[in-house]
């Protein structure tokens, strides 16, 4: 039984513990993982631990009615206002959750609960981008010292397996090139300016429908599609890439005559992300690039993500889907906790 602590209960945390509420049985049944979510610390809704496990979908529901976890039950075993590290240090679970709100140019708070978690001998999973793009060889070099195992699926393309399936069903493949759709804001957005909106209009729809970042200028100036290539090239090329390496250029400048017009002659502006490695050499960029309607990301719309793997065994392989989402970075976190359980990567 993996004992689960969640550092934040916002979209993701709820996601993945509707998830865990509804397929328990299923999980248990198909693969043998049991989890039990034993605390949960979120800065504005409170804190409960449980020792023995707490109940999570009473949890939810409380949470979801009155925004906190104020009304949860107390008993003799509950303690509350645990904050982030002593929930880390304190508590009974084996594994965090890390799904805090992350200043992506720090990367903290979640750097430090990391390093706090794998100096205590906990396995952490997380969607973060900041910690993997900021501080990858330092965390993993960590987690390894300390004989745990860090997940982080969900940085890059939330439940689609963009860093797995390299990783693993495209092993002993010399990947030279990594071309993405790595944002679905701006994916978004190029999509209802061609259909005829502003680029404010676009922009203010992402962020009703919650795809943009707290921040959308993290979107629209490609630090997050930045954040995701980095995270790929050091993970899947084996790289030592920084986020001030990576050339970067945003939307900002696009306007809808751009749209209109690349769309006249059968093109279509989509965000690019690219990572190369030309003998050793490791050039990246995110920058807007005019694509022929045929080309393969062109047909890429929509908050839809996709990934260009080019390998020197198996090909030219495209892998597409939700970038974003409550259930799919819900599930983006599981797949690694059954991955930690199997021992798998
Ligand atoms: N703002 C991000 C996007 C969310 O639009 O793709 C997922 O990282």
């Amino acid at each position: 039984m993996q004992k689960l602590a969640l550092l934040g209960f916002g979209t993701v945390g709820q996601g993945l513990a509707e998830i865990l509420a509804e397929k328990k049985a299923a999980l248990k049944a198909e693969t043998g993982w049991e989890g039990k979510i034993v605390a949960i610390s979120d800065v504005m809704k409170g804190s409960i631990y449980d020792p023995d496990g707490l109940d999570i979908e009473k949890a939810l529901h409380i949470v979801k009615r009155t925004g906190t976890l104020d009304d949860y039950p107390d008993s003799e075993r509950l303690v509350r206002d645990l904050d982030s590290f002593d929930t880390i240090e304190q508590t009974n679970a084996d594994t965090i959750v890390e799904v805090t709100f992350t200043d992506v140019k720090t990367g903290q708070p979640a750097i430090d609960h990391c390093k706090a978690a794998f100096r205590a001998g906990k396995h952490v999973v997380m969607s973060n981008k900041g910690p993997v793009a900021l501080a990858y060889k330092e965390l993993s070099q960590l987690a390894q010292q300390h004989g745990v195992r860090w997940g982080f699926e969900g940085t890059v393309m939330s439940g689609t397996p963009a860093l797995r399936m390299p990783l693993t069903a495209l092993a002993g493949n010399d990947i030279k090139e990594i071309t993405g759709i790595l944002n679905g804001t701006t994916n978004y957005m190029l999509l209802r300016m061609e259909e005829g909106l502003s680029y404010e209009e676009a922009l203010e729809e992402t962020q009703q429908l919650g795809y943009a970042e707290a921040d959308p200028t993290s979107d629209v100036e490609g630090y997050d599609a930045r954040y995701k290539i980095v995270i790929l090239a050091n993970t899947v090329m084996n790289s030592l890439l920084k986020v001030d390496d990576v050339q970067c250029e945003g939307i900002t400048h696009l306007t809808p005559y751009d749209i209109k017009k690349a769309k006249s002659k059968g093109k279509r502006w989509k965000l690019i992300a690219r990572v190369s490695n030309e003998n050793g050499q490791i050039k990246a960029s995110v920058k807007p690039e005019m694509l022929d309607e045929t080309h393969p990301l062109a047909s890429i719309q929509g908050v839809l993500n996709a990934v260009t793997f080019e390998c020197d065994l198996a090909g030219t392989i495209t892998l597409s889907g939700p970038g974003a989402g409550r259930t799919e970075t819900g599930y983006s976190l599981l797949i690694d906790l059954l991955n930690i359980y199997r021992n798998h990567l």
